[in-house]
């Protein structure tokens, strides 16, 4: 029998509470056995359903879209960035599109601020070796295994957005000093507290610094933003950390620099082709690989649910969501 409440298709399994809620509030078809969508499973559910609730997995793009049913007026991502829906498609449909921002700042920032350490201290690499079984570990020795400080070095933050915001206040504890590029300068104050250093030009920044952090969205613009042109200009001895998006850097020229010793190594979240890693990447000790970690918190993605919740709910109750990609349609 077909239910009066309208039809909210879910692509992904989400934390328990947040599964519990949508079932109360819509009719929610859940995805419990979190089996990624194909293609022809998100054809089918933009043609049904009256909200779409995706996640970086699934590419939401022009061909899916121009397959939506009339019903189709919410799309309510699950996550902040938006990168794998076309927004422009979207908005000529009339499709409203939302997301999750504020609630994984904290989260993205610790995984952050962990690979900034992680990379110049060789913790993964440390690690491993114990657990590996290796007697290579012969006791202390004073020359062995050494890393480099980052207290006192410049770290070059590229996107100053919340996330970015929030890797200055943890990277200024450890004493690392702050610069910046963004489209924008951030607010003179926002400076002041973060003793941040901005820089107009972002290739005259990436030649100074002693660590890059990339913490900008992926977007038509910086689509990489971090060319081999760009990655040329840091120094040999500079690390690079990214939590953002793989396609903000150029993955094949970062993976052959560091491997020709041209950079000292790298700390990523996120790749350019997921879930797909580059081999040259996974097999150099200088490179720290996780997947895609930065917001995987129970507490976050209990908050991200929430969101999804408040933004589908302010929408069929007639009001704009909170969260609108586009701030002006609604
Ligand atoms: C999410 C993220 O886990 O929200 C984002 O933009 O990168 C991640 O932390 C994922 O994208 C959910 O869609």
């Amino acid at each position: 029998m077909a239910s009066d409440r309208p039809l909210v298709i879910v692509t992904r399994k989400l934390p328990d509470v947040v599964e519990t809620r949508l079932r109360e509030l819509f009719d929610a078809r859940l995805n419990i056995e979190d089996k990624p969508f194909s293609r022809d499973d998100l054809i089918e559910a933009v043609k049904t359903a009256n909200v779409l609730v995706p996640t970086v997995t699934d590419r939401i793009d022009r061909a899916v879209l121009s397959q939506a049913g009339p019903d189709l007026k919410l799309v309510a991502q699950f996550g902040t960035g938006v990168d794998n829906i076309d927004l422009d498609t979207a908005r000529n449909r009339s499709i409203l599109v939302t997301n999750t921002p504020g609630v994984l700042t904290e989260d993205t920032a610790d995984m952050t601020m962990a690979l900034i350490l992680a990379v110049p201290r060789r913790l993964t690499e440390g690690a491993a070796l114990l657990k590996s079984g290796s007697d290579e570990w012969q006791g202390w020795s004073p020359t062995w295994m050494l890393g480099h400080r980052i207290f006192g070095k410049r770290l070059g933050i590229v996107g100053m957005g919340r996330i970015g915001q929030a890797v200055a206040r943890r990277a200024r504890a450890f004493g690392l000093q702050i610069h910046y590029h963004n489209r924008r300068r951030v607010q003179p104050d926002v400076e002041q507290a973060l003793e941040a250093t901005y820089w107009d030009s972002l290739d005259q920044m990436l030649a100074r610094m002693d660590i890059i952090s990339i913490n900008c969205p992926h977007t038509p613009a910086t689509y990489h933003l971090l060319s081999a042109r760009r990655l040329s200009l840091l120094k040999p001895s500079a690390y690079i950390v990214n939590t953002a998006r793989g396609e903000v850097i150029d993955e094949n020229a970062l993976a052959r620099m560091v491997d020709n010793n041209e950079l000292a190594g790298a700390g990523l979240d996120v790749f350019e082709h997921e879930p797909a890693v580059n081999p040259k990447l996974l097999r150099n000790d200088k490179v720290v690989v996780l997947p895609h970690m930065g917001s995987a918190t129970l507490e976050g993605r209990i908050d991200m649910g929430e969101k999804v919740i408040v933004n589908i709910k302010t929408f069929l109750d007639g009001h704009a969501p909170p969260d609108r990609v586009h701030p002006a349609m609604f």
